[in-house]
């Protein structure tokens, strides 16, 4: 059974069930977020007024719960509106404000080496013809900011068809897609191939693509395995040892720039780890090759954040954090850009090692996520 009392004014309404605490509401926070035609849109649910609209002295002239949900009529425009007590249970906000700095929302889980044999991984047929097999890889991606897909066409722009899964690749001054290719020379030392510092792909963008896939064509070389590494488990392990530092690198932009080829000159200014204003931890970018010459730290913290910096770039090249995996022709492996860094290891004799990657984001995976999870709940209904 739950009761509804309302304070002198009228301003806030407050929930009480026998078994949940007390839930608070504003007035002005009911009557934006009614959901009658008036207000919003029965085709498509988008709010029909402006905050201007609503009175600035609305308040809360009476209301009462029967069947599951409240009522409430507003003055002073004598308008009444019905709320399901079950969504406003889903969007309470009478709770404290979050105090962490570096907080990660209960959809996400950080890791290190152990996610090995956990690693979302799925077969290329059954996620295009099963939409069910579809929802649990995304669900693997958007949990651990990375996937793996076997059994893939070994062709050319298989990953387009990868990227259309879900969304949409999203084109930049290296193209739809682009070659990373390198045929290894073993009489040549010059030719072995470099490992990569674990990175996060062009941070020189602003906004960065928010995802990357790299799909495998050819990989016959010895070596040359693909790595990744959790930013945030990384971040989040340089605040647990040292708070000043994770604090630093969240408090000052560092500069990025890409300028190599003509008529491109890409920069931004954004921090290694960012935090959204209430703390939680929403990317980082990390990427030795692009980092441009550091300018928003002042003299004073220049020392601290070249230390922070240098430790968080340990525990990035620590292998008890990485993921290793080789990958086959056919097979890919995409990475949440904002989180995720990826790597190649180094690699030798003789053969091959081609593989196509591109860019898309990550508004169109939650979104197909979130829809076909939908559909699963309806289908359960
Ligand atoms: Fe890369």
């Amino acid at each position: 059974m739950t009761d509804v009392t309302i304070n002198t004014g009228g301003s806030v309404i407050c929930l009480v069930s026998g078994a949940g605490a007390p839930m608070r509401f504003h007035a002005v926070w009911l009557r934006d977020n009614a959901w009658d035609g008036e207000t919003r849109s029965p085709g498509n649910g988008q709010r029909l007024i402006t905050i201007n609209s609503l009175p600035a002295d609305v308040r809360i002239a009476s209301a009462s719960i029967s069947g599951g949900k409240l009522s409430v009529t507003f003055a002073p425009e004598n308008k009444t509106a019905d709320y399901d007590l079950g969504w406003l249970a889903r969007h309470a906000y009478d709770r404290p404000a979050r105090s962490v700095r570096g907080w990660t929302p209960d959809s996400i889980e950080t890791w290190d080496k152990g996610l090995t044999p956990k690693l979302p991984r799925a077969a290329f047929n059954e996620v295009k013809t099963r939409p069910g097999a579809l929802r649990d890889w995304l669900a693997g991606v958007a949990r651990y900011g990375v996937g793996v897909l076997t059994g893939g066409p070994v062709k050319p722009e298989a990953l387009l068809e990868v990227a259309a899964l879900f969304g949409y690749v999203r084109e930049t001054n290296y193209g739809r897609y682009f070659e990373v290719r390198t045929e290894v020379n073993p009489t040549n030392l010059a030719y072995t191939g470099l490992g990569l510092q674990a990175h996060t792909d062009n941070p020189y963008r602003d906004p960065v693509p928010t995802l990357q896939i790299l799909y495998c064509l050819e990989n016959s070389a010895e070596g040359g395995e693909n790595m990744v590494v959790d930013g945030f488990a990384a971040a989040l392990r340089l605040k647990a040892e040292n708070p000043a530092w994770f604090d630093v690198l969240t408090k000052y932009c560092a500069n990025f720039e890409y300028a190599g080829e003509k008529g491109v000159r890409l920069t931004s200014r954004r921090p290694m780890i960012e935090l959204a204003p209430d703390g939680e931890l929403i990317a980082v970018r990390f990427n030795n090759r692009s980092t441009a010459a550091i300018t928003d730290v002042p003299f004073e913290d220049m020392a601290t954040y070249y230390a922070a910096y240098r430790r968080l770039a340990q525990i990035i090249d620590d292998e008890t954090m990485e993921v290793t995996f080789k990958l086959s022709p056919g097979e890919c492996f995409i990475v949440d850009n904002t989180r995720v860094m990826h790597a190649r290891k180094g690699y030798s004799g003789a053969g091959s090692r081609w593989l196509q990657g591109c860019y898309a984001d990550k508004d169109g995976l939650l979104s197909k996520l979130a829809s076909l999870e939908a559909e699963t709940l309806e289908a359960a209904q």
